[in-house]
């Protein structure tokens, strides 16, 4: 079974939207198997978003991802790492459709309330700079 990285961001955490976005990975079928309350470092937050270094938009998704706690977890399932951020929607909440959790949760792109790992290596990458 593949695992995968998710967290709710600090906007989603401040909303109190952990319960039901866990209700929903639940719901598709996925298995929980670990889950805390985390505050990020500025330099854990550079590194998880490294591959965006360049971006107009970096320091300002820094500052917003170390602003308060987020709730990261670990998620196995089928093909976790794709069927998540499925069940994710777009980056771009305005193009998210309903149903997905960014399309009936958020507005803006800056503050998306969810992250998922793109790639089954960053997955494996994440988890443990998140759970060691
Ligand atoms: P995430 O890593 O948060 O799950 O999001 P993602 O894979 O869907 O998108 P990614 O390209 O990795 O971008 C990471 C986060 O950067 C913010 N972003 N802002 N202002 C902008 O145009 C812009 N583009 C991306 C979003 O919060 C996105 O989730
Ligand atoms: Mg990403």
């Amino acid at each position: 079974m593949e695992r995968t990285f998710v967290m709710v961001k600090p906007d989603g955490y401040a909303r109190g939207l952990v319960g039901r976005i866990v209700t929903r990975f639940e719901e598709k079928g996925f298995t929980l198997v670990d889950g805390r309350v985390v505050q990020l470092t500025r330099e854990h937050a550079e590194h998880h978003y490294g591959h965006l270094r360049s971006k107009v938009f970096f320091d300002e998704l820094v500052d917003f991802i170390i602003s308060g706690p987020v709730f990261a977890m670990i998620w196995e399932g089928k093909d976790a790492v794709k069927n998540a951020r499925a069940l994710i929607g777009a980056t771009n909440p305005s193009e998210a459709l309903a149903g997905t959790i960014r399309g009936d949760f958020a507005l803006d792109v800056a503050s998306n309330i969810i992250h998922g790992s793109d790639s089954v290596e960053n997955a494996e990458q994440e988890i443990k700079l998140f759970f060691q």
